[in-house]
């Protein structure tokens, strides 16, 4: 599909790099088994394109990559590769047994990278985009190309060798904020005029590839999609290096549940989410913030008295998605100094007892009182208090 029609419909593709950015996090390296585990769970839940991996960086790298292309049912396998010969002939080797492969090369583009890290000219990297892909073009039809630091590359160098890239045949176009320094208006900008602008911008999909550094890798990647993008490369928990990636769970959900704002879809299936979260974090051994948006411990936890009495007379007044919709089984009240007497009348009830006013209220006093010496009131403790209380009438 070109990428005039892709612009003009509301599909969006979900590009998982937990496997490759994810797993370059300090201390989230994952083993063999459990990078499969991880790929399965993504192409079960929807994901469209999974970076199982940098094929050139270890033999394991390379192992995962291609027993992860040989097993995917449903998702594109893409191997990474810089602009070197080698890392792409290793790419192309270990996506080659996918139902669908795909190489994705890079290579940087920002004056500061240019002069710091690749000791280039503008013009040798022209000539490095045309040769980089060519050669993966040689080796299969699915070809990304992505700029490294895009976002701090001047436009008009930047629109060259995207169209450098085009012109030797890569299908997706990736603008990398490398380093979180974008932020939304401008991102989308970015985005907008390289599509308007550069010859031939219809025959790749453009993609979007923020990372989190400023906290708005999220919503620069909707920028750009608001912009024209139709690829956006995310995470599970937003991991990734150093502040992470977008995360893949709040770009899913802010698609089905701002419909109106951002009229565009993925075809994942959000109930997998808190499992993918739960797995990856496990595997990586990286915890969840509990404030975490939408797989947080906290995401569908109340603990004041008004919230919690909004709650139990319809759960819209403060939840703006259900919990079932991304696989948590139920909103949970969590009692606390905080609480009102509804929630806790419905704990207990939860409990199983139903006291009678006078006990009910003086239960009530004394949990207020526990509350407030006792950072967390479990259910444990209440049965107490409502066991001596009963014991005491
Ligand atoms: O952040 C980045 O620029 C990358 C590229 C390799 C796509 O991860
Ligand atoms: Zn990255």
């Amino acid at each position: 599909m070109s990428q005039t029609s892709q612009s003009n419909t509301d599909r969006v593709y979900i590009f998982d790099t937990t496997l490759r950015d994810g797993e370059q996090s300090p201390g989230a390296t994952m083993t063999h088994e459990e990078k499969l585990q991880v790929a399965e769970l993504l192409d079960n839940m929807g994901v469209d394109i999974i970076e199982a991996g940098f094929p050139i960086a270890s033999n394991g790298d390379f192992e995962a990559v291609s027993e992860i292309a040989r097993r995917s049912k449903n998702a594109v396998i893409a191997g990474l590769a810089r602009a070197i010969p080698a890392d792409i002939d290793r790419a192309g080797a270990a996506v080659k047994h996918a139902r669908r492969g795909r190489i994705h090369t890079f290579v940087s583009t920002s004056p500061i990278h240019l002069a710091h890290q690749m000791r280039k000219t503008q013009e040798e990297v022209l000539e490095i985009v045309t040769q980089t892909v060519t050669q993966s073009r040689n080796l299969i039809d699915d070809v990304e190309w992505s700029g490294m630091d895009a976002t701090r590359t001047p436009m008009d160098f930047l629109a060259k060798c995207v169209e450098a890239a085009i012109n030797a045949g890569a299908t997706t176009i990736n603008i990398p904020d490398t380093v979180g320094y974008s932020v939304p208006e401008e991102y989308y900008e970015m985005i907008k005029t390289l599509i308007e602008t550069v010859p031939n911008s219809d025959k790749a999909i453009f993609s979007t590839h923020c990372h989190n550094d400023l906290g708005m890798a999220v919503a620069n990647s909707l920028a750009g999609v608001r912009a024209g993008a139709r690829q956006v490369e995310c995470t599970i928990n937003g991991l990734g290096e150093r502040a992470g990636n977008a995360a893949l769970e709040e770009i899913v959900m802010a698609l089905q549940t701002r419909g109106d704002a951002l009229p565009y879809h993925t075809e994942i299936d959000a109930t997998h989410l808190a499992r993918a979260s739960k797995i990856v974090a496990a595997a990586c051994n990286f915890p969840v913030q509990y404030n975490k948006a939408i797989v947080g411990k906290n995401a569908f936890a109340h603990e004041s008295g008004i919230h919690q009495d909004g709650m139990l007379k319809n759960a819209e007044t403060y939840e703006i998605m259900t919990p079932a919709s991304v696989g948590i089984k139920e909103t949970s009240l969590v009692m606390g100094k905080h609480s009102g007497r509804a929630a806790f009348k419905d704990k207990l009830k939860d409990l199983g007892y139903e006291l009678g006013d006078n006990a009910f209220q003086e239960t009530f006093v004394r949990f207020k009182e526990l509350a407030d010496r006792k950072k967390n009131v479990y259910d444990e403790d209440l049965i107490a208090l409502v066991d001596d209380e009963m014991g005491s009438i």
